[in-house]
This record gives C-alpha cells, sequence and structure tokens, in this order.
C-alpha cells in the first residue's frame, strides 16, 4: 500500500498540535496532510516538518482525497462527521467517546489489545487518555496473576480538557498572583487557580462522573473483562500537562512487590521509577512531552489481600491521545 493520505479534524486544538507533533516525532510515512477544524480556524497557517499548512473549514466533502482520519474535535463533530468519512473510503481514528462501546468498534492500546484491530468496520476508537494510562498497568498484573477488582483516583491536567481549559488555568493563576479574583470558568466546571475539584465530565444520576463511568467501562472492553469492578475518582488539577493516577488493586492471586516491578519494567509503554529513598517517583513535570508512562511507589496493598497500590503518570495529550491514536495508525 502507498503511503496514506492523512487528515485530522480539531487541527488547531490540543490533540491536534500535539498529532502534528507526534507525527513529524515519529516520521510517519504520509502521501499527504489535511487540516481541518472549524470555519473560525479556515485558512490558519499550522506548520508540520518545516513546511506551512492552510486550515480548512471542515466539510461534508472533506474527505474523498484521504485514506486515514484522525478525529479530536469532540463528540459530536465525530457523530456527524466520521460515518461521511468512512462512507468516502476513509479510515477513522476517533479519539472522542462517540463509539467507544459500540460492538463493532474495536477500542484499541497497541500494546494491549492490538488484535481487536482485525475486525474493524471503518471505525476505531481511541480510549480515554485517564483509561489509556490504567490499562497499560493493569494488563500485565491481569495476564500474571488475574485481576479482581480496581480502585483508581486520578490527578487529571488541565489541557485534558483542550486548549481553552489550558489557557483558562493560565488566566486564573496570573489573576490570583496578581491579587485579583480570578475570572469566571467557562472551560473548566470551577476555577482551577490553586485549586482542585473532583468534577471531570458529567455527573451520572448514579453520582459518579461520566469520565469515572469511561474508566469502569473502558477498561472492561479493552481487557475483555465484562465483570471487572472499577471504582474510579476523577480529579481535576492546576497541573498543565500529564495526568496521575494512584491505583489500588485487588489480585487474584499473590503477586510480590519486586515482580510486579519486573513485569511493569518489561511491559512496553511503561517505565518504572520507583526509587523513593531517593525522592524518584514520577511526576507530571517529567513525563511531560513523553512517550512511556511511568509507574512508581509500588507497594503492597493493605486493603485489598492479595493486592498492589501504585502510582501512575502519563502525558494525557500523548500517550492519552494523539500518540496512541498513531500508533493505532502504525498497527493498521
Ligand atoms: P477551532 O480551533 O476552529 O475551534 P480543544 O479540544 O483543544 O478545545 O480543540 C477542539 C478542536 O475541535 C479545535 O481544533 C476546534 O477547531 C475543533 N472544532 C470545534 N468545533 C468544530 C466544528 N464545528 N467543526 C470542525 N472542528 C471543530
Amino acid at each position: 500500500m502507498s503511503a496514506p493520505r492523512i487528515a485530522i479534524v480539531g487541527a488547531t486544538g490540543a490533540v491536534g498540535h500535539e498529532f502534528l507533533r507526534v507525527l513529524a516525532e515519529r516520521e510517519f510515512s504520509m502521501g499527504s496532510i489535511k487540516l481541518l477544524a472549524s470555519p473560525r480556524s479556515a485558512g490558519q497557517k499550522l506548520t508540520f516538518r518545516g513546511e506551512q499548512h492552510v486550515v480548512q473549514a471542515l466539510a461534508d466533502d472533506s474527505f474523498g482525497d484521504v485514506d486515514v482520519v484522525f478525529f479530536s474535535a469532540g463528540g459530536e463533530i465525530s457523530r456527524k462527521f466520521a460515518p461521511k468519512a468512512v462512507d468516502a473510503g476513509a479510515v477513522v481514528i476517533d479519539n472522542s467517546s462517540a463509539f467507544r462501546m459500540q460492538h463493532d468498534v474495536p477500542l484499541v492500546v497497541p500494546e494491549v489489545n492490538r488484535a481487536a484491530l482485525a475486525g474493524h468496520q471503518g471505525i476505531i476508537a481511541n480510549p480515554n487518555c485517564s483509561t489509556i494510562i490504567l490499562v497499560l498497568a493493569l494488563q500485565p498484573l491481569h495476564q500474571a496473576v488475574g485481576l479482581r477488582s480496581v480502585v483508581v483516583s486520578t490527578y487529571q491536567a488541565a489541557s485534558g480538557a483542550g486548549q481553552r481549559a489550558m489557557d483558562e488555568l493560565h488566566r486564573a493563576t496570573r489573576a490570583v498572583l496578581a491579587g485579583e479574583q480570578p475570572p469566571k470558568p467557562d472551560a473548566l466546571a470551577q476555577s482551577l487557580a490553586f485549586n482542585l475539584f473532583p468534577h471531570v465530565d458529567v455527573f451520572m444520576p448514579d453520582g459518579f462522573t461520566r469520565e469515572e463511568d469511561k474508566m469502569l467501562f473502558e477498561v472492561q472492553k479493552i481487557l475483555a473483562l465484562p465483570e471487572l469492578k472499577v471504582d474510579a475518582t476523577c480529579v481535576r488539577v492546576p497541573v498543565a500537562r500529564c495526568h496521575s493516577e494512584s491505583v489500588q488493586v485487588h489480585l487474584q492471586r499473590e503477586l510480590s512487590v519486586a515482580d510486579a516491578q519486573q513485569l511493569f519494567a518489561a511491559t512496553p509503554g511503561l517505565e518504572l521509577l520507583d526509587d523513593p529513598a531517593n525522592a524518584r517517583y514520577p511526576m507530571p513535570i517529567e513525563y511531560a512531552g513523553r512517550d512511556e508512562v511511568a509507574v512508581g511507589r509500588v507497594r503492597r496493598g493493605r486493603v485489598f489481600e492479595p493486592g498492589l497500590t501504585f502510582w501512575l503518570v502519563g502525558d494525557q495529550l500523548k500517550k492519552g491521545a494523539a500518540l496512541n491514536a498513531v500508533q493505532i495508525a502504525e498497527a493498521l
């Protein structure tokens, strides 16, 4: 097959920019690249591999001359335009939640369930960013000793809510530092300057948020463990980039801390950084821009028997979004 012609829907957004960086970094072989966004951005120029490309307004007929389309402009845009791209003969890799739970749409983290790609019908879903980071660590445990249940708390960066949320965090922080009242939040649920809040996506009738539901249902689908229980609390924190997660797993069989560390260190996509005596553990500031998801603070659980407690950090714009989607395209 000749090098695929690529399009990015949402090219001007936080994940869109990351797509351009990742495609360049990995020297992704492509015939052409088409950058699509809302009519507001039409005519804007973005640099890719040293050349300027003009952003075009997304339209029904945007997909006639492309083979692979990365969508990252929200669920509504994906729902409306992804089927049009498939009808035009392209393969869609969708970063939104629109199709993730559809049974005929593979939900893929290539290091974990690459085989699921085989059955795709034109649309492949990229999982939620917090889910991608979590399943990379759950998969080796599941394979080695089996999982019973998972309790996870996330510490999610502002950029996970898009470029506008990141701008909002900067503006609010400047205001507080200047002794002023932060502006009313718009992209985020609350002002994030010198604050955090347990509210990512909307609340569901049972008191969990939709983000917390995604972590349950998407982990079940990716690991093919429909009975696995995942109790998540998702928190937005005033960090620019990289999500962190505190994880407690209840295992089927005993696994020592040393064996778990060895497993993690040998897992593609994961990096072990676990030297607390020297204050070495994963932090967002060190993993921003990195491909690997980092795991540290691995210890024997005190609540679940047998169980483990550990800490994860991953760049949610990179492995949690653009990189994972590009790896799916590479796997195809
Ligand atoms: P635009 O910059 O023109 O608004 P983020 O997640 O960082 O907020 O980015 C959202 C992305 O989705 C942006 O590239 C944005 O383009 C794009 N987008 C938003 N609304 C539309 C739309 N109606 N049609 C196409 N792209 C859209």
